[in-house]
């Protein structure tokens, strides 16, 4: 595994043991952005956190394989179409994601892994526009 990838697995692993990390990621993205919360109707807050936890796990998982990334990123613009989600809005979530990752990885965090993450999702959101425009 190359150094980014370990680095994308290592800290998703320690920020997962903190059993706050999904709603510390809502409640990040929701202080930030207000509106963005009466969108979150379908499903519980519980299982909307776990949702989105087992997808960047399937993400970072298989971050070395485009098959991987492509499939996943289809998967999302499938169904955030609906949800009305715009590039816009992709950027608040990474931001949310990056914030709350360097908290709770805490130790295991740093600027590489911080230029790792950046990386990653910005290659899931770009495949995730092209498979929306597709
Ligand atoms: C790469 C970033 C994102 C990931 C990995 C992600 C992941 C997920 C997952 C796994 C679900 C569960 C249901 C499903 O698969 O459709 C979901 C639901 C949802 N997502 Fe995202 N999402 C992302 C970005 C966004 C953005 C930018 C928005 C902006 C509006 C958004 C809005 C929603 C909404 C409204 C739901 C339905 C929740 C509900 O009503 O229960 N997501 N997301």
């Amino acid at each position: 595994m190359c150094r980014p990838a370990l680095l994308l697995r290592d800290t998703l692993e320690v920020a997962l043991l903190d059993p706050t990390f999904g709603s510390a990621f809502f409640e990040r993205l929701f202080t930030a952005h207000p509106h963005l919360r009466a969108r979150f109707v379908q499903n519980s807050s519980g299982a909307q956190q776990k949702m989105f936890a087992q997808k960047l796990c399937a993400v970072v998982d298989g971050i070395e394989d485009p098959d991987v990334l492509v499939r996943e990123a289809q998967a999302i613009a499938r169904t955030h179409r609906g949800y009305g989600a715009t590039l816009e809005m992709y950027t608040w979530v990474g931001d949310a994601l990056v914030e709350t990752l360097r908290v709770l990885a805490a130790d295991a965090w740093s600027d590489e892994a911080e230029v790792a993450w950046r990386a990653a999702y910005d290659a899931l959101v770009r495949a995730i526009s092209e498979a929306s425009a597709a």
